[in-house]
């Protein structure tokens, strides 16, 4: 339950979210490292995420003596034009693929290491349909894995259909979806169910807050009252039970202590269908 494999990489199960972290970015990526996090999530984009403060972190942990590079496992995106502000990582008037090529060499600096453990695409460029433009920014993050200077690829931000679409199309398969999970759609069942036939880790985050109306139910404080657990803690633990890799990004220390005690917890078998129902 502590790590998961796919594509024959294995990985801690439980991931650390750095957005909109800013200043702090580097004191609480630390902070979660000393927590016991090993997988940290960022993007190369400098609107809602700080990399360079993420690298920092990682450096001073690991000059610290805390952690290896290889203990850890790096995370992060390349992110399209519209998704950015002024702050881009790359000439926007270079091509798509060069465009790829210039964010993912600044995030091995901001970063300060010499390659990714995943490299994730935020967001397909269009609400529906996978494009030709996603199609070639897939084949520019394909050369990045071939050259080795990232170990895995993902997608985020995916319908089911832009799924179906990406995996039909690529040569290197995504071993990741990150997805905002919604109680309502049975915490992206459809995808989730998409991502176990096909070898694909599901990322779930905004779990505690896109989720706010559905864990104010009677079911859910009865499950969490006879368990003992926390509503956060709830719900990361069933998010491990089922098979996701959770995303917190709390800023609390004692959160992340908190979040990390659902590795020593377990629900039964009828509650996780509980939660899992709790929308439907
Ligand atoms: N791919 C994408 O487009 C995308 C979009 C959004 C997020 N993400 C990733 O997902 C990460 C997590 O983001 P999120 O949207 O899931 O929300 P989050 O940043 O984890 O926010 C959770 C909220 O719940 C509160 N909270 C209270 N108790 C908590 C507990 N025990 N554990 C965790 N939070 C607790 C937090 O406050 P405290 O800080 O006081 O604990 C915070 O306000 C981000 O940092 C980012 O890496 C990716």
């Amino acid at each position: 339950m502590r790590t998961r494999t796919v594509q024959h990489v294995t990985l801690p199960s439980f991931m650390y979210g750095t957005a909109w972290k800013e200043e702090r970015t580097e004191a609480l990526a630390r902070e979660a490292i000393t927590a016991g996090f090993r997988a940290i999530d960022t993007a190369n984009q400098r609107r809602h995420y700080f990399e360079a403060g993420v690298g920092a972190a990682v450096a001073a942990a690991t000059s610290a003596g805390e952690v290896t590079r290889d203990d850890l496992f790096l995370q992060t995106k390349f992110t399209y034009r519209r998704g950015q502000d002024h702050r881009l990582p790359y000439d926007p008037e270079a091509s798509p693929a060069e465009q790829v090529s210039q964010s993912f060499a600044s995030s091995l600096e901001h970063l300060s290491v010499d390659h990714l453990d995943s490299y994730v695409l935020h967001g397909p460029s269009t609400p529906y349909g996978f494009g030709e433009l996603d199609r070639i920014t897939w084949q520019a993050m394909e050369e990045q894995h071939r050259a080795k200077r990232t170990r895995l690829l993902g997608i985020s931000n995916v319908s089911l259909e832009q799924l179906q679409a990406l995996v039909d199309h690529a040569e290197v398969a995504p071993a990741f979806v990150q997805n905002r999970c919604f109680a309502r759609n049975g915490w992206d069942s459809a995808v989730r169910a998409f991502c176990q036939e096909h070898d694909i880790l599901y990322q779930g985050f905004s779990l505690l807050t896109a989720n706010r109306r559905e864990l104010a139910t009677p079911a859910i404080a009865a499950i969490a009252e006879r368990t003992g657990l926390s509503l956060p803690q709830l719900v990361f633990r069933f998010a491990l039970q089922v098979g996701m890799v959770p995303l917190t990004g709390t800023t609390d220390a004692a959160h992340m202590r908190h979040d990390l005690e659902v590795y020593e917890q377990s629900l039964d078998a009828a509650d996780v269908d509980s939660i899992e129902r709790v929308a439907l």
